[in-house]
């Protein structure tokens, strides 16, 4: 034990390992699905050490204070990485707020499949923080990457972690089903990922992404497949004859999105990817010859 430094010195101030425990208790209350994490989590963020440091770190009184009021933040369901200001990705800390999506450990399985293709000129659709299109331009500097969003509010996000992590990115503010977005490239693009909303509307999901991911980077009609005709169609446009694609979807779409690019005739070599968990997590594909689609 120690003393608080500031107004209150005759109040013994709780070590951080006591700290952390009652953080732990109240996140678990207010249904935080990994309490103990986040709770150590939050205290490294407010001790500015990595978490495998804490057990030798020692807490000031405003230290802990400014934990607590943290700790209320997050049992209100505040996404961590709206409190830290950043969410890993592909062993990268892209920065992340208010108005962007939270990238998700999922996708990285894309980025991963991405990474074995040989590819010189990369497009990612619906970029969102960033993170498909910086994981991938950090690992291949060589390759050219452009990457569109349509959200003001994501694409501050966007260019702060672009400017940060790998400033020869191109950003691109656009709606990806505009029949003229990229046009300069048309036609000459290796390799295409895209990891658009897709979640079926009536979807039950967690308080941190009801009230904290934009609705519209999450959700896409009843079925979730709204935005797919679109990113198929500038999918073909963008793509050399060969080239590859890659799209994330829903664990429901395992079937439906393959078989709706394969209902346009302009891809061949269409498999779905599942997951580590085996749920069905993406779907990739070849720009068909022009003439034999
Ligand atoms: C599921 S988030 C994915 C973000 C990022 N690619 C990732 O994996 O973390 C989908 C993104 O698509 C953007 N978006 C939705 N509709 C769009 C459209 N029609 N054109 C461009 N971007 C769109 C949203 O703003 C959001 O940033």
């Amino acid at each position: 034990m120690h003393r608080l430094e500031d107004d209150t010195p005759e109040r013994e101030l709780p070590t951080l390992s006591q700290l952390i425990t009652a953080a732990a208790a109240t996140l678990a209350r207010a249904g935080v699905a990994s309490p103990r994490v986040d709770a150590e989590l939050l205290a490294a963020h407010v001790l500015g050490v990595p978490r495998s440091r804490l057990l030798t770190a020692a807490v000031t009184g405003p230290q802990a204070g400014e934990l607590e009021r943290l700790v209320a933040r997050r049992a209100a369901r505040e996404p961590l990485q709206h409190l830290t200001g950043t969410a890993p990705f592909y062993g990268l800390e892209l920065a992340v707020g208010p108005g962007v999506f939270i990238p998700r450990f999922e996708t990285e399985l894309l980025v991963e499949w991405a990474l074995k293709q040989p590819a010189r000129r990369v497009v990612d659709l619906c970029s969102g923080s960033g993170a498909i299109a910086v994981a991938f331009a950090t690992r291949r500097p060589e390759a050219e990457v452009h990457c569109v969003e349509r959200s003001e509010r994501a694409l501050p996000w966007l260019r702060e972690n672009v400017a940060r992590l790998a400033p020869a990115v191109r950003v691109v503010e656009a709606d990806v089903s505009d029949e003229s977005v990229l046009s300069d490239i048309s036609g000459t693009v290796d390799l295409l990922l895209c990891n658009p909303p897709y979640v079926p509307e009536a979807t039950p999901v967690d308080v941190e992404v009801a009230e904290h991911d934009p609705h519209d980077a999450v959700f896409a009609g009843d079925d979730g497949l709204a935005l797919m005709p679109a990113i198929a169609r500038t999918a073909a446009r963008l793509l050399r004859p060969g080239g590859r694609l890659a799209i994330e979807h829903d664990d429901t779409q395992g079937e439906s999105l393959p078989e709706l690019l394969r209902g346009t005739g302009l891809f061949t070599v269409v498999e779905d990817h599942r997951d580590l968990a085996g749920r069905p997590r993406f779907v990739t594909a070849n720009r068909g010859d022009q003439h034999r689609g």
